[in-house]
């Protein structure tokens, strides 16, 4: 019979800078729901992915003095990015969609046409009230104090020419959609979705953008940019084939699940299911928003420096701590407040003491006792015995249901129940003492094998969560990785049984020297950040057409002044004579390469004219200077001085 088909994905995520704990919270999770999901016997397809269209991009890869292509290959592909780091997380994800893959892009202008085409965006005039960071227009209504309802920044006045997504229409049954009780969990996200958007009246959403040109182009309106949101959202469906040819399983995976956090629920439980009932195609199966993981009671942010990071973590603790960790600790739903000594205390009580305590206990004592391998001549369960059993029969069920409902905590917290019980039952059978009496033997035999059972079935029940170390737990009770229904019977292992002993699974971490070490770590991680990225010579970009490089209009520029921009760290402000007589301001991100600016006045510099002229740090720059980038540092090409200025290059 065919595999039942689950779909599960995470939010794509912005590569504008590194990934944090929250990211990695998040994407942990999912993958562990993902690896429940195949245990349980479903043909799984687990999507992650990078947003990697819009302002914040641009201007970001401006400051770096690279582009947006560059800026973003860096951070998805390059070391230590995105990549890497769900590499080193050990994420199952089957697929991985940047939204500037060719198939995405195709997609999405045909997404864009079909609802102009069926009368769901039209053109109009924007006029609001515009977050920058945010990339969000918002009405009056919706600011908190004025600012920004989601980052509480300022917002200013904004007016484009624009298209429009008819949202307003779809409000009726979207509506009807979150009143199910099940297409959006947790429920309290619900109301909030009711109250705080629905019943204030839903607008037309702007979908188009004219202000920046980092995005997927509207074909039949050039200037115009799809607004990030439609790029991103409908990036679940291009990543299965829908309206492109790169993948063929639109058909037999959607609808899916959304995991998304919760700042993020506003977009995927209205907006979302809009866009596809607009498409004429289903809506998801379910839209999951996870709560926040905080630091100091506050959101991690870069600019408040109190980003922990994963690498770090991971590299000191061990992948599978700090996966663990993440789920056992918070409830998924809701917001939790991260620091390091939670995540020690964690290790020492749970993985050092209850797991890591009785596999060493246990298959030390089958060694000791019995060589190695528990002889088949045992007792049978006496009523202590039972209780143990019938504890550990029940798990896999209420595990189950657990997982289902997307709560790994609590179905973390039933198998730490069992394993609890178990060292409790060690204690209450004294082993040490049964062995001093020969006639006791078939007593201990079976007390052990109860427990060698017990680890079994909570090994199995880990693997989703900590991969590599169950598969180790299985080995040292030499059983075959789980399948669903083993792990739901008690007695599988047979009574002759084998183990084979190792070092402490998860050793003991003093606490006090610990956080001492890891404030010094992270000092010395901060000095380190602050100096320029080793990066290596990337590789060659996909070929263009000759056609494409002769639009690029490339001029020799003199420099007649240039100075550091007052207001920001990175930008030099370059006055050029490009040869038309008239001067020519552009701005590029060379403070940190040339710290006496004046000193390169006179010197010949290659521009591009054509780009769109951009606002920086309140200054138009018309143009682009072109530079060379190896290690982290940055040149301009500068030429010789024989060549004349507004000589073109091609
Ligand atoms: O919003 N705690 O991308 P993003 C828990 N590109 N989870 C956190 C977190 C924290 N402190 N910080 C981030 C975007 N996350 C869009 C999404 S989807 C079509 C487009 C997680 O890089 C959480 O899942 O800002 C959140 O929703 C996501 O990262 C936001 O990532």
């Amino acid at each position: 019979m065919a595999k039942e088909k689950f779909f599960i994905t995470t939010p794509i995520y912005y590569p504008s800078d590194k990934l944090h704990i929250g990211h990695t919270y998040c994407t942990v999770a999912t993958d562990s729901i993902a690896r429940y999901k195949r245990l349980r016997g479903y043909d799984v397809l687990f999507l992650t992915g990078t947003d990697e269209h819009g302002q914040k991009i641009e201007e970001k890869a401006r400051e770096a003095g690279v582009t947006p292509k560059q800026f973003v290959d860096q951070i998805v592909e390059g070391p230590g990015g995105i990549l890497d780091l769900w590499k080193l997380m050990n994420i199952s994800n089957d697929r991985f969609i940047r939204t500037t893959d060719d198939y995405h892009v195709v997609a999405i202008q045909r997404i864009f046409r079909k609802m102009y085409d069926n009368g769901d965006i039209y053109k109009g005039k924007y006029s609001g009230m515009y977050c920058t960071p945010c990339e969000s227009f918002w009405t009056e209504s919706q600011l908190v104090n004025g600012k920004c309802p989601d980052c509480g920044r300022d917002v200013k006045y904004a007016e484009e020419e624009a298209y429009f997504f008819r949202l307003s229409k779809y409000a009726k049954p979207v509506r009807d959609l979150l009143e199910t009780g099940t297409f959006l969990e947790p429920a309290s996200r619900v109301n909030e979705m009711i109250k705080n958007f629905i019943e204030p009246g839903l607008e037309d959403l702007c979908v188009s953008r004219t202000s920046f040109s980092w995005g997927i182009p509207v074909d039949f309106d050039p200037g115009h940019v799809v607004y990030v949101w439609i790029d991103a959202l409908a990036n679940y469906i291009t990543a299965l084939g829908y309206e492109n040819d790169r993948y063929h399983d639109y058909a037999d995976y959607w609808p899916g699940v959304n995991i998304v956090g919760k700042e993020i629920v506003r977009f995927h439980s209205i907006i979302w299911p809009a866009m596809l009932m607009s498409l004429g195609e289903p809506v998801p199966k379910k839209v999951f928003g996870h709560g926040w993981l905080l630091i100091d009671g506050g959101k991690m942010s870069k600019s408040k420096g109190n980003v922990a990071d994963p690498y770090l973590l991971a590299e000191r603790y061990g992948v599978d701590a700090l996966r663990f960790f993440l789920l056992r600790t918070f409830p998924f739903g809701s917001d939790g407040n991260f620091s390091n000594e939670l995540l020690i205390s964690c290790i020492n009580a749970d993985l050092a003491n209850d797991l890591g305590n009785l596999v060493s206990r246990t298959t030390a004592m089958v060694q000791k006792y019995f060589g190695g391998r528990l002889p088949a001549e045992q007792e049978a369960d006496d009523a202590m015995d039972a209780e143990l059993v019938s504890m550990v029969s029940a798990l896999h069920a209420r595990y189950g249901g657990e997982m289902d409902r997307f709560a790994p905590q609590n179905a973390l917290a039933e198998v730490f129940k069992v394993l609890s019980r178990a060292n409790k039952y060690i204690d209450e059978n004294t082993p040490w003492i049964l062995v001093r009496d020969e006639a006791k033997k078939p007593r201990l035999a079976r007390v052990l094998y109860n427990l060698l059972e017990t680890i079994r079935i909570c090994a199995g029940l880990l693997t989703p969560f900590m991969p590599d170390t169950a598969a180790e737990i299985e080995r040292r009770i030499h059983v075959e990785p789980a399948t669903w229904e083993s792990l739901g019977q008690f007695g599988l292992l047979p009574a002759d049984a084998a183990v084979t002993p190792g070092e402490a699974l998860f050793p003991r971490i003093d606490m006090d020297k610990e956080l001492e070490a890891l404030e010094a770590l992270s000092a010395a991680q901060k000095e380190k950040a602050a100096q320029p990225a080793k990066t290596g010579v990337p590789p060659v970009l996909p070929e263009v057409s000759i056609d494409d490089f002769a639009k690029c209009d490339f001029r020799v520029c003199r420099i007649l002044a240039c100075e550091k921009v007052a207001n920001s760290d990175k930008l030099l402000r370059f006055t050029l004579d490009d040869g038309s007589g008239a001067e020519r301001q552009i701005l590029s991100g060379m403070a940190p390469y040339y710290p006496e600016p004046q000193a390169l006045v006179g010197k010949k510099v290659v521009a591009i004219l054509n780009l769109p002229a951009r606002k920086m740090a309140g200054l138009e720059s018309n143009g682009m200077l072109l530079s060379a980038e190896r290690d982290g540092k940055v040149y301009l090409t500068i030429l010789d001085d024989a060549v004349p200025a507004g000589a073109q290059i091609s």
